[in-house]
């Protein structure tokens, strides 16, 4: 089969025969296959297994006919190698044993050494890159959905802490920021190295700030990070998460490709925030799988007729599938959305 580079003209807001499709947290729990690879191994002991990681990074491919592979790891993996002990729990998410709330605990984290502490990673890429027919999207967690974790211990409803830290000790916070956008870019500029074709940096919670505060004291490292990744020509993607809607008018400096939207925004709303400058990618609720197949179409078919007017879609969930999701309906939905786009854009 011939290589599949949809995803890739699409971020590139170029022209595409029909819409790229791939799903936030492909790889997954709703999987039966996945179920049972997870009787025998954790979420940790696959990612430190190449083989094992590449298996399930390519399950979803398959079976669902998605455009785009994303890697098997998790947004907690690299903070082992900057000094972060963590697990994750079943049902509860990362759980850190040492949460960081002070200067000295901010200053006792050491620089990330991908090849030394996270070669697992950068071999599980390298298969995949042999294997795959379809781009492989790699990511990394942004500094502050990282930092919520580090700070909170677990996750967290309020960000009580981590809002607490970031507003009365600024010069600890920036700091931390800091430390964790060297981390991601390191990490990051590695996946690239080792035959990543795009990237996503999931900032998953940052929809919990003020866009003064997101302003202030998180974009500044986006916008770090992006500019000094901006040499490399594979495509970016920022995902600023769940109720994100307000902060897209404040992303123009980012130097991204494409940004992430949540299912708040209609599409052509979130083309006008942006401003213009971006591909957009989302962004169905993914709590609509839940609803019958017609549902679910017609939901999809709203998306796609904004997402068609101009160049630069890709289709996506508004945030992470989930365990209950049917795979048979998520098989359906991505040829629906392959075949309804196809139509319309000959139209
Ligand atoms: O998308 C994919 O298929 C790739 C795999 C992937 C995982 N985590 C594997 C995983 C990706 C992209 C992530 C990113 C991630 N991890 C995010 C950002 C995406 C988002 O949903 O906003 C966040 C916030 C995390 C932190 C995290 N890890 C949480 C909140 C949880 C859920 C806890 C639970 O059990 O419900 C995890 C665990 C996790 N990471 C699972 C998977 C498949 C589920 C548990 C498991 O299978 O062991």
């Amino acid at each position: 089969m011939s290589y599949n580079d949809r995803f890739i003209r699409a971020c590139r807001g170029e022209q595409v025969d029909r819409l790229p499709v791939w799903y936030m947290r492909q790889a997954g729990r709703y999987d039966p296959d996945y179920r049972k690879i997870k009787e025998n191994y954790s979420l940790l002991e696959i990612c430190k297994r190449p083989e094992l990681a590449a298996e399930v990074t390519l399950m979803p491919i398959k079976k669902l006919g998605v455009d785009a592979a994303i890697l098997y790891s998790d947004i907690m993996n690299p903070v082992a190698s900057i000094g972060i002990d963590f697990d994750i729990v079943a049902n509860v998410g990362p759980v850190i044993a040492n949460p960081i709330r002070s200067a000295a605990d901010v200053d006792k984290l050491k620089p990330i050494d991908v090849e030394g502490d996270l070669s697992h990673v950068l071999e599980t890429i390298r298969i995949l890159d042999r294997e795959l027919d379809v781009p492989l999207i790699t990511f990394a967690g942004a500094p502050f959905t990282i930092a919520s974790y580090l700070i909170e211990g677990r996750p967290s409803k309020s960000y009580i802490r981590t809002k607490s830290l970031m507003y009365s000790e600024p010069a600890v916070w920036f700091k931390l920021m800091d430390k964790l956008g060297d981390m991601v870019i390191a990490y990051l500029r590695a996946h690239i190295g080792a035959g990543g074709k795009a990237f996503q940096l999931f900032d998953s919670w940052v929809g919990a700030l003020a866009p003064h505060d997101f302003k202030t004291f998180v974009l500044p490292t986006i916008e770090r990070i992006f500019s000094e990744l901006s040499d490399l020509p594979q495509p970016k993607i920022y995902f600023p998460g769940v109720a994100s809607g307000e902060l897209l008018p404040t992303l123009t400096n980012v130097k991204a490709d494409v940004i992430g939207l949540d299912w708040r925004v209609p599409i052509n709303e979130g083309r006008r925030r942006l401003g213009g400058s971006f591909a957009v990618q989302g962004n169905l609720d993914p709590y609509v799988l839940t609803a019958p197949m017609e549902v679910i179409k017609e939901h999809a078919k709203a998306i796609i007729d904004e997402g068609i007017k101009q160049p630069g879609f890709v289709f996506n969930l508004g945030h992470g599938l989930f365990p209950e999701a049917s795979l048979d309906k998520l098989r359906e939905l991505t040829e629906f959305v392959h075949d309804y786009s196809a139509e319309a854009i000959k139209a």
